[in-house]
């Protein structure tokens, strides 16, 4: 047994490395979500007291513990004040907040007083983070009450008794990048930092409805609506009361264990991008209530073709990474509706969401103004995929995504990941995603963003097996900048599924202008659109576009004189403003596919 290393002095704070593990529980996770659909909502955003924490002194020392004392009572020294300082904008992205913080990454903490007084004696009370990137550790009162893995989803603490009037919150967020993170060290957008959506407290009674999910049973009848529901701390005799007004229905269902999926005659008019119909539906157990909008529609596939509500459908697509010059990854319902009125002026029904959860606002939206959307969780490029706890994360956000937006009939594909070499461990990692995503929802479609096989300059991977769409990245004109073979890849390509170019484009700056064989030129990226339409006009199985990318956004990757800072493949650049000419060149085909 070899002899334990005893040092006389031995200070914990500045000798131990292993500081972090006791702060490592991932408690908030899917399993700890709740349905907050019509709820009451109280935000605690606004100012809080901020510092970056670069050497994470904070959880070396404890940064949450109450101030330390002598043997008299007198105050020890001390090196950080959670009331006192610099304050930062929550939420926000704190390389905005000032220059100096601008490629920061590592931990920073926020701190802020609340004060709570409670409106029914027995209620419970929980906190929900929309997103904070990346590891998001949560103390109340001087107690740590856990931490949540992931950059983009949403995550819920439970605050019940460990409150009091006075309360003093601080949240330690961490955004480096790490190997056995999702996503991984190396990715092509801004590491942004921080809690950068909504702070919010729920005030749910006793028992109360922790999943409400409904959707149209896909068995081609549309004669069939399923809600399940479980519920908190349920008895035997419990039952939930379902109603969708406007269809005439209220009924009631047992609960088994806490839970029921019931099943619902009903012939709904069907949610589309041309007619996007929504039903509130409520739920009622015991002294809860809860009440959503929903669009019921069923997407499907049939061979090489895609259908929505049973009719074959072209989706007319472009992607979009959250990211805004002046905000960073901070999203607003205004940035949101700017994005989908350049789609729809595109001629759009369909983006891809890259390449990580947006806010939730995007899918609300897309449900009212009509836009099916590809959501993604950020297993990207090369991910630490022999891990288990990488792989235990991943899971976890994609579960955690799949539970905040699955009311959201303009979600029609979950995207397992994007651009991952063909290995073993990916394809264990990845089928198992894809295998999660469908046996946890019955009606969505399944897919990743593929490469081409580029020894056989074939559409072929062994994901594919597991998807229900293809997504494949090409990028023939601009990387490959051989056109032959992207004739030669449809020749050689023989999908037996739908396949959608989830990204093919070009980089041009925005007023760089010359002969179509210069690069980073608008008449270049121009070209590349031409040359990709006509291909993809002849490849039958071809059944969605999403080419790279709506707007110019930030990628700490590219500094060339053109780039400065910014992947420049958008059709629109970084003013979000300012088209190119390849964004009329795509425009055209999608009104001719539209039938305009
Ligand atoms: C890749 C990747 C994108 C990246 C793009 C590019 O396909 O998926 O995240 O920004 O190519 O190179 O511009």
């Amino acid at each position: 047994m070899a002899v334990k290393e005893q040092a006389e002095n031995l200070i914990e704070h500045i000798h131990s490395e292993a500081y972090g593990a006791r702060y490592n529980l991932q408690n908030l996770n899917h399993a700890t979500m709740l349905c907050v659909a019509g709820r009451a909502r109280e935000q605690l955003n606004g100012r809080w007291f901020f510092t970056v924490d670069p050497y994470d002194t904070g959880l070396r020392v404890g940064w949450h513990l109450p101030p330390e004392t002598d043997a008299q009572g007198n105050r020890l020294p001390w090196d950080y004040d959670p009331d006192d300082g610099e304050t930062i904008q929550v939420p926000s992205c704190w390389n905005m907040h000032r220059p100096e913080y601008f490629y920061y990454e590592g931990s920073a903490w926020y701190a802020r007083e609340f004060t709570y007084l409670p409106e029914q004696s027995d209620e419970r009370v929980f906190l929900r983070i929309g997103a904070a990137n990346y590891d998001t550790m949560v103390f109340l009162n001087h107690q740590y009450l856990g931490n949540h893995y992931g950059g983009s989803t949403p995550f819920f603490v439970e605050l019940t008794g460990q409150l009091r009037q006075k309360n003093v919150i601080q949240v330690c967020v961490n955004n480096d990048r790490t190997l056995d993170r999702v996503p991984c060290r190396n990715i092509d957008w801004f590491n942004y930092g921080g809690i950068y959506r909504d702070i919010e407290l729920f005030r749910v009674p006793p028992a109360f409805i922790q999943t409400f999910q409904a959707y149209l049973v896909p068995n081609n009848a549309y004669n069939q609506i399923a809600v399940t529901v479980a519920v908190s701390d349920a008895t035997a005799q419990d039952d939930i009361q379902i109603s969708i007004p406007e269809l005439g229905i209220t009924q009631t269902f047992p609960l088994q264990d806490g839970r029921v999926t019931a099943i619902i005659a009903a012939t709904p008019e069907l949610w589309s991008p041309e007619d996007p119909k929504r039903y509130r539906v409520e739920a009622r157990f015991r002294q809860d209530s809860i009440s959503d909008m929903i669009g019921f529609r069923q997407i499907s596939v049939e061979g090489t073709t895609i259908l929505l509500n049973g009719k074959p459908v072209f989706l007319r697509g472009i992607c979009v990474h959250e990211d805004d010059a002046q905000t960073g990854k901070t999203s607003s319902r205004e940035d949101v509706l700017r994005r989908f009125q350049h789609a729809k002026e595109l001629g759009c029904n369909f983006l891809r969401l890259a390449h990580y959860p947006h806010h939730e606002l995007s899918a609300e939206i897309a449900d009212e103004v009509g836009l099916m959307l590809w959501e993604e969780v950020p297993v990207y490029w090369a991910i630490d995929f022999p891990n288990p706890a990488t792989y235990k994360d991943a899971e976890n956000q994609l579960l955690e995504l799949i539970k905040r937006d699955f009311n959201r009939a303009s979600v029609i594909i979950w995207s397992v990941g994007n651009e991952n070499a063909d290995t073993d461990t990916r394809l264990a990692f990845m089928s198992g995603l894809a295998k999660a995503a469908k046996a946890y929802d019955p009606s969505r479609l399944v897919s990743a963003a593929c490469l081409v096989n580029h020894q056989k300059i074939k559409i072929e991977d062994r994901l594919a097996e597991f998807l229900d769409v293809i997504g494949l990245n090409e990028y023939y004109g601009w990387y490959n900048p051989n056109y032959d073979e992207l004739v030669q890849l449809g020749r050689n390509s023989n999908p037996d599924k739908p396949v959608i170019i989830t990204e093919t484009g070009a980089d041009a700056r925005a007023g760089e202008h010359g002969s179509r064989s210069d690069k980073f030129t608008e008449e270049y990226m121009e070209e590349v659109y031409r040359r990709q339409i006509a291909m993809i006009r002849t490849l039958d199985y071809v059944k969605g576009m999403s080419p790279w990318i709506l707007y110019d956004f930030r990628a700490s990757r590219r500094f060339n004189r053109y780039q400065q800072g910014f992947n420049r493949k958008g059709l629109i650049a970084a003013d979000k403003q300012t088209k190119k000419l390849a964004f009329y060149v795509l425009q055209g085909f999608y009104r001719e596919k539209a039938g305009f």
